[in-house]
Order: C-alpha cells, then sequence, then structure tokens
C-alpha cells in the first residue's frame, strides 16, 4: 500500500490554494513570553527570530486572562488536586466538581436556567446545531457566519438552508415569509459579533422578527447565536453581543472560554429542558473528552474576575484603548469598520498589498493576522488587530507609529 496516488492529488490542491492566494502557510510558533513591564505590555519570541521582541496584536485573549496570576494558580492547583485529564467523557466517569460549578456558573452569568460546556467553541456550535436540526427543519443563516455554523448545517443535512446577506433584516423577513408551510420548525442562526469584521448581529430586529413569524410554525422558531468574540469582551460587564444591545431574547446563546475568558472550551446557556436534551443527543458532547478540570476551574476563577471591580476596570481600559486605536487608525488616513469590539479591522482591499503589510509590521515586531478570500470576500482583503487589556498606551502608539511609517513610505 502506498500514499503516493493521494499525495500528488492533495499537493494538486495545495498548489491550487497558493495560486488564489487562499494558503495559509508556515505557522507562527511562539516559543516564550515576556511579562509585561513598565510601560510596556507582553512580549513575544518566535521560533527563527531569536530574541526578538513580538507586540502581539492578534490573540482573541482580549483581556490577557491567559497571563493572570490568580488563573494560573487556579489552574495549577486543580491539576494537583485532579490530576492533568478528564480519562473519559462525562457520561463515563469524565465528570468532575468544577464541570458542573462551571455550567451553573455560566449560566448565572448569563442569567439563564442552565449551561452545558464541551470542548471547544467549535465543537459547542456543532454540538448544538446538529441534533436540533431535524429533517423537518429550515436553517437562516447570515451569510458571513463562522465556519462552525456553515459545517454544522452541512452535516445536520436540514430540509432547506437560506442565506441572507451580512445583517439584512429585510432578506431575513423574506426567508422567514418563505418558509410558512414549509417547514414544523426554523432556526436562525448568527454570530454575536463577527470574527472577521468585529460588528454585531441586530439581535433585537432578529429576536422581533422570530417573535413574529413563531406562530406560523408548529415547533416554533429557535433563534442560536454564536458569541464566541462576544463574551468576555464586550458590554460593560463582558456579557457580549446581548448586553451590548439590551436583548435577552436569543434561544440558545453559545460562548467559548478559549478567547476573552483566556482558557479552553466552549459552551451554550440556554433552558434548563433543552440543555437536558444536548446532553442526551449530542455527539459532540457524548462521545468526547470534556475540557480538563484544570480548565474548568481557570475559567471559573476568570469568572470571579470578571464579576469583580478588577474584571469592570479591565473592560473599561479594553474599551478606551479600543476607541483610541480605531481613532489612531482613522487620523492617519487608514479605513477601519465601524464597531465597539477590540476587533479594529483595517481594510486593505487587495491581496499582495495585505501581504505586503503584515510582513513590514512583523519585521517592525508586531504580530498580526492578514485576512484573504476566501476566509473573507473579494475585495474585503484586511488586517485584522485584535487589542487587549494588557496593550499599554505605549504598545498601541508604537503599532500607530509603525502604521505611519509605513503610509508615508508607500504613498
Ligand atoms: C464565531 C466563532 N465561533 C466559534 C469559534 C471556535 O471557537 P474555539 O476556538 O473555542 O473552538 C470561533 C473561533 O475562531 C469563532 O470565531
Amino acid at each position: 500500500m502506498s500514499l503516493d496516488k493521494i499525495k500528488m492529488v492533495l499537493s494538486k490542491e495545495l498548489a491550487g490554494l497558493e495560486e488564489r492566494g487562499a494558503l495559509k502557510g508556515k505557522e507562527t510558533t511562539i516559543i516564550g513570553v515576556k511579562e509585561a513591564e513598565r510601560d510596556k505590555g507582553p512580549r513575544y519570541f518566535v521560533e527563527g527570530y531569536g530574541d526578538k521582541e513580538f507586540l502581539r496584536m492578534n490573540s482573541n485573549s482580549y483581556l490577557g486572562m491567559d497571563l493572570k496570576k490568580e488563573v494560573i494558580e487556579a489552574e495549577e492547583t486543580a491539576a494537583r488536586e485532579f490530576g492533568t485529564g478528564p480519562g473519559a467523557a462525562r457520561f463515563i466517569s469524565g465528570t468532575y466538581k468544577p464541570h458542573v460549578d462551571l455550567e451553573k456558573r455560566l449560566a448565572k452569568f448569563h442569567n439563564r436556567e442552565a449551561g452545558m460546556i464541551f470542548s471547544s467553541g467549535y465543537a459547542t456550535v456543532m454540538g448544538v446545531l446538529t441534533p436540533l436540526i431535524s429533517q423537518d427543519t429550515i436553517v437562516i443563516s447570515d451569510e458571513l457566519n463562522h465556519n462552525s455554523i456553515i459545517n454544522a448545517i452541512r452535516l445536520a443535512r436540514p430540509k432547506d438552508r437560506k442565506i441572507y446577506r451580512h445583517n439584512n433584516m429585510n432578506e431575513l423577513e423574506s426567508n422567514l415569509k418563505e418558509c410558512i408551510g414549509n417547514c414544523h420548525r426554523v432556526i436562525i442562526a448568527t454570530d454575536g459579533i463577527f470574527s472577521m469584521r468585529g460588528d454585531h448581529a441586530p439581535l433585537p430586529e432578529i429576536a422581533d422578527l422570530a417573535e413574529k413569524y413563531c406562530p406560523e410554525f408548529t415547533e416554533g422558531i429557535i433563534t442560536i447565536v454564536d458569541d464566541s468574540h462576544g463574551v468576555g469582551a464586550t458590554g460593560e460587564t463582558g456579557r457580549g453581543t446581548t448586553e451590548l444591545t439590551g436583548e435577552n431574547r436569543v434561544d440558545i446563546l453559545i460562548g467559548t472560554l478559549g478567547k476573552a475568558m483566556g482558557v479552553n472550551g466552549g459552551y451554550l446557556v440556554s433552558d434548563a429542558e433543552v440543555i437536558e436534551y444536548l446532553r442526551e443527543k449530542a455527539p459532540f458532547y457524548i462521545y468526547s473528552n470534556p475540557i480538563t478540570v484544570s480548565e474548568a476551574s481557570a475559567a471559573l476563577k476568570v469568572i470571579d474576575i470578571l464579576d469583580s471591580d478588577t474584571g469592570k476596570r479591565m473592560l473599561k481600559y479594553l474599551h478606551e484603548m479600543t476607541v483610541y486605536f480605531r481613532k489612531g487608525l482613522v487620523n492617519l488616513g487608514y479605513e477601519v469598520i465601524e464597531g465597539k469590539h477590540p476587533i479594529v479591522p483595517l481594510m486593505v482591499r487587495d491581496t499582495g498589498k495585505t501581504i505586503e503589510l503584515v510582513k513590514y509590521l512583523k519585521d517592525n515586531g508586531i504580530l498580526v493576522t492578514g485576512l484573504y478570500y476566501p476566509i473573507v470576500p473579494k475585495g474585503d482583503e484586511e488586517i485584522r488587530f485584535q487589542i487587549c487589556a494588557e496593550h499599554t498606551r505605549y504598545d498601541l502608539d508604537y503599532a500607530l507609529n509603525i502604521l505611519k511609517e509605513y503610509k508615508e513610505q508607500t504613498i
């Protein structure tokens, strides 16, 4: 037996990706972290760059919780008490007290009846959507939804799937009208914060439409919001897009512990009956290990911090720094997408120029991510800056200065 034939096919596919500029290529390996000191936030060391220090502006850990001493201590203590891994899936013997405590705490955090954790945000989306999509369900989805929603719909094979243009509520309403008489159940799925743009879904309008058309379907309309980038990062107390929009009628709210929470894993909160059903029916939960006990304990500590005055101060600072950086880019003449989230997209609108600017920033000690087609639509090529509560004013001024230099050189 040999892999020679298939290797030729795979290489050809990769070459095609490269030709289209869609290859992600070699990953940057972080080999060390230097603690924040004086007016500088943490710095990162990257394989192949010796002792050059990098400012990291492409992390989803918006609050810098991953480096907080109390969080690390909580993780260490739990590992000593319970060991490093759960050793089994939840229903076998992998349920530990910190898992259960975390689920209760997440429910309380979002003011919902019950919570349930999965091994990642991606697994949560797959785990929630697939059991809820019956053969008589039509799913309506925003065109810019995260890949996890797209793949969950593919896997579940609903009766039909409708895509509306990004945040276009007229199209969502038309889609809902088209569903009448054609299915028993409708699911509206949207990201809360859209990860490529930092803007958010109009949750009040979506909830109004769901309420308006719900009586038309025997099994109703379920609204599912994946707020992986929103929870912990946005809203005055970090509750995410529901807090930002003041909308609490979301039926199922999904979040991740792996971004602003700085740990790892995913979760949903909803009514108790929904959670009870998913524990029995979600294969991504039933047949896969949960997060480690250490991760659950670290996440509990993160929520403690978020709900304390320190957490509120961190969020306030994060939001101030985001406004500062966003304004700085605009003052330099760069195009950004409006939003309140610490994702600040600098729109380059050209693949070659995006690659060039990412390289320029890296040469100058700044790690950022360029996004090109097919991750974003053609013409929307951008650099996604992500602000973090660990960034100092010095750090942001440094980045803005490098961007100023670049602009002056390229005019
Ligand atoms: C909107 C959205 N949902 C889900 C995920 C997956 O989260 P995780 O990394 O916890 O699997 C991401 C990650 O980028 C995301 O942006």
